[in-house]
C-alpha cells in the first residue's frame, strides 16, 4: 500500500483522484472509481439544474458507501451558471469534499470551506496554486502541459512545474496531466506529489459512460492525437484531433485570425456531448489529453486501480534497488 498525505486526508486507499470531466464525470463512473479505493468525483455542471445534481448525489451514494467528491468548474462564461447554487446543492446533500478548477475561485472556496470541507483546487501555474494556499484550500492539483482540457498559457510540462510546486507550496499537491499508469503515478510521488488526479485514463474504462466507439479510438490513439484550440484566444484548451478541431485550429491560423462567435458553432458544448452519445469521434470537440499515447485497454477502475498500485510500488521497490552502498 502507499500512503500518503492524500490517502489519509481523504480516507482512500490508492492515491489517485479522478478529475472532474464534462458529460463524462456521472454517478455510475465516480461510485466505480471511489469503490476501488480512488476518489471519484462528480461534475456538477454536466448535470443541468441543481436539482439535478442533489439526484446525481443520491444516485451516486446508493452505488457506493465510499467518500467521493464534486467538481465545481469556473470557466468564463456570458451567462455564467449558478456556481454558488451547485455548491450549496452538494452541501445541503453532505458532500464534503469538492474539487475547484477555473477563474476566480474565492468566492466558492470560501463557502466550502466556512462548511468544513476539504476543497482540492486544481491550477496550472503556481501563481494560482500560491493563490489557493491563501484561500486556505486543503490540496493543489497542478495541471500540467499534459493535461486534458484546459493547461493554461504558460506551457510548462508536468516535470518542471511539480518540481516548482515542490519548491513553492506548503500544502499537499497532487500532480495532474499526462498520467495514466503506475509508472506515472510513481513519477508523481517522486516529484513531491501525494498523488496523482488523472482525467483521459479514466474516460477509457468498462464504467466510463461514453460510447465504447469513443473508448475504441482512444486505445487506438498515439500521443500525438490531441490539438490546442482557442490558443489565439488565450483560452486553450487541449482536445481530440479529429476534423473539427482541425478547421477550428485552421480557422485560427487563417490571417486576421477568428473570434470565438465564428467558431461558436463548431465548439458548441452539445456537439461534443453527442460524440460520446452516437460514437462519431468527428461529430465535435472532446476533450482528451496526450496520455491517450499510453492508453492501451480499457479496464474496470477496479482493475485499472490494482495494475496503476501494483505498477507504482514495483517502480518504487525497483528504484530502491538501484541504490548502490559504497564499500567501506
Ligand atoms: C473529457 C474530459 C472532460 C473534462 N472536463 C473537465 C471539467 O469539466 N472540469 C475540470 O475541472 N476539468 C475537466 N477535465 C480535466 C480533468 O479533470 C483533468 O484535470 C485532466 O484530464 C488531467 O489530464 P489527463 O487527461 O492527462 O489525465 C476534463 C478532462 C477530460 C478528459
Amino acid at each position: 500500500m502507499i500512503v500518503t498525505p492524500l490517502t489519509k486526508l481523504l480516507g482512500i486507499r490508492v492515491p489517485v483522484v479522478q478529475g472532474g470531466m464534462q458529460w463524462v464525470g456521472v454517478p455510475q463512473l465516480a461510485a466505480a472509481v471511489s469503490n476501488a479505493g480512488g476518489l471519484g468525483i462528480l461534475t456538477a455542471l454536466t448535470q443541468p439544474s441543481t436539482d439535478a445534481l442533489r439526484q446525481a448525489i443520491r444516485e451516486t451514494r446508493k452505488l457506493t458507501s465510499k467518500n467521493f467528491g464534486v467538481n465545481i468548474t469556473l470557466l468564463p462564461s456570458i451567462n455564467p451558471p449558478d456556481y454558488e447554487g451547485y455548491a450549496r446543492a452538494a452541501l445541503e446533500e453532505g458532500v464534503r469534499i469538492f474539487e475547484t478548477a477555473g477563474n476566480n475561485p474565492g468566492p466558492v472556496v470560501k463557502l466550502l470551506k466556512s462548511h468544513g470541507c476539504i476543497v482540492i483546487h486544481k491550477c496550472t501555474t503556481i501563481r494560482h496554486a500560491k493563490a489557493g494556499e491563501r484561500l486556505g484550500v486543503d490540496v493543489l492539483s497542478i495541471d500540467g502541459f499534459e493535461c486534458a482540457g484546459h493547461p493554461g498559457e504558460d506551457d510548462i510540462g508536468g516535470l518542471v512545474l511539480l518540481a516548482r510546486a515542490a519548491q513553492e507550496l506548503s500544502v499537499p499537491y497532487i500532480a495532474s496531466g499526462g498520467i495514466a499508469d503506475g509508472r506515472g503515478l510513481a513519477a508523481a510521488l517522486a516529484l513531491g506529489a501525494a498523488g496523482a488526479n488523472m482525467g483521459t485514463r479514466f474516460m477509457c474504462t468498462v464504467e466510463s459512460p461514453i460510447h465504447q466507439s469513443i473508448k475504441d479510438r482512444i486505445v487506438a490513439s498515439t500521443e500525438l492525437d490531441t490539438v490546442h484550440i482557442f490558443r489565439t484566444l488565450r483560452n486553450t484548451a487541449r482536445v481530440y484531433r479529429n476534423a473539427v478541431s482541425k478547421e477550428v485550429v485552421a480557422l485560427e491560423r487563417r490571417p486576421g485570425g477568428a473570434k470565438f462567435e465564428e467558431l461558436r458553432d463548431l465548439v458548441s458544448g452539445q456537439r461534443g456531448r453527442k460524440v460520446y452519445e452516437l460514437g462519431d469521434p468527428d461529430y465535435g470537440i472532446w476533450s482528451a489529453g496526450i496520455s491517450v499515447g499510453l492508453i492501451k485497454d480499457c479496464p474496470t477502475c477496479e482493475e485499472l486501480l490494482i495494475n496503476i498500485e501494483k505498477e507504482a510500488e514495483e517502480v518504487i521497490d525497483g528504484l530502491a534497488k538501484l541504490r548502490v552502498r559504497a564499500k567501506l
